[in-house]
């Protein structure tokens, strides 16, 4: 659990299914508690004992995001927030780009328009004093990596979104992944970085921890150092690819390629 002052708590939670799916509650001291996406009930309720849930917040409409909807729902009658176009059991209100779903002191909760990995897809900033504090990113930004776009999502949209709105983001941001695929993307990194010192230092220390029980919050700041995706103009990267005078369309597009074949 990480703490920020007093006003407000994340709690991550973690299942062990072959998604590895990541779920987030969010309590601020108004006593308003957000889940965003709930792979399932089971432990959000074991976490909230006798709390009650005000909402959930699905990042987009990918079932692994929100089949716990419904139980939480009949738990609770809590509200349901997702992207106006996403399709998600239980939806109550609709968000677009930058809208506020919860303010109390220091500490505001907004949707972040982030298509891509589906078109429908939207990521929690937590703001604190009105700058970037965490960003719950559900699929669209992964420790080292980002989404595919496999099921309805396209990768040039998620290259505008991952240049765009990632690129200038501040080093402090947390970041709070939908799934945990650390060691796959730094793996990846490292096969088309293989001069990248640090994700293989990364890579040296997980190898020894158990990744069900051992999970890393990145900051922009280090994300910025091993997670290719966002490396576009690294030399190692292009001279890998053979694409060293491509724009970096083209290189996000060629990686996008060869981790959907990875
Ligand atoms: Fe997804």
């Amino acid at each position: 659990m990480n703490y920020s002052m007093t006003t407000m708590k994340i709690h991550q939670i973690f299942f062990k299914n072959t998604l590895r799916n990541f779920c987030y509650l969010i309590s601020f001291s108004d006593g308003a508690i957000y889940c965003i996406d709930p792979f399932h009930s089971d432990l959000v309720l074991t976490h909230l004992k006798d709390q009650k849930l005000m909402g959930i917040i699905n990042t987009h409409d990918h079932c692994d995001h929100h089949s716990g909807n419904d139980e939480l729902i009949d738990r609770f009658g809590c509200e349901v927030w997702a992207h106006k176009e996403a399709i998600v059991p239980g939806k109550t209100k609709n968000l677009s780009d930058h809208e506020i779903i919860h303010q109390r002191g220091e500490w505001c909760l907004k949707s972040l328009y982030t298509p891509g990995h589906t078109m429908s897809h939207l990521a929690v900033m937590l703001e604190k004093d009105y700058k970037p504090y965490a960003l719950f990113t559900g699929d669209c930004f992964f420790n080292a990596g980002v989404g595919n776009c496999h099921n309805g999502g396209n990768p040039e949209v998620q290259y505008e979104t991952i240049s765009k709105i990632f690129g200038n983001f501040p080093d402090e941001l947390l970041i709070y992944p939908g799934h945990e695929y650390l060691k796959r993307n730094l793996e990846f990194t490292k096969k088309y970085e293989p001069h990248n010192t640090d994700a293989q230092s990364f890579l040296n220390i997980i190898e020894s921890q158990n990744l069900d029980e051992v999970f890393y919050i990145n900051s922009m700041k280090i994300e910025r150092t091993i997670n290719t995706f966002i490396r576009l103009n690294s030399s190692d990267l292009r001279t890998e690819l053979h694409l060293e005078n491509s724009d970096e369309k083209k290189v996000f597009l060629t990686l996008r390629e060869l981790r959907n074949r990875w």
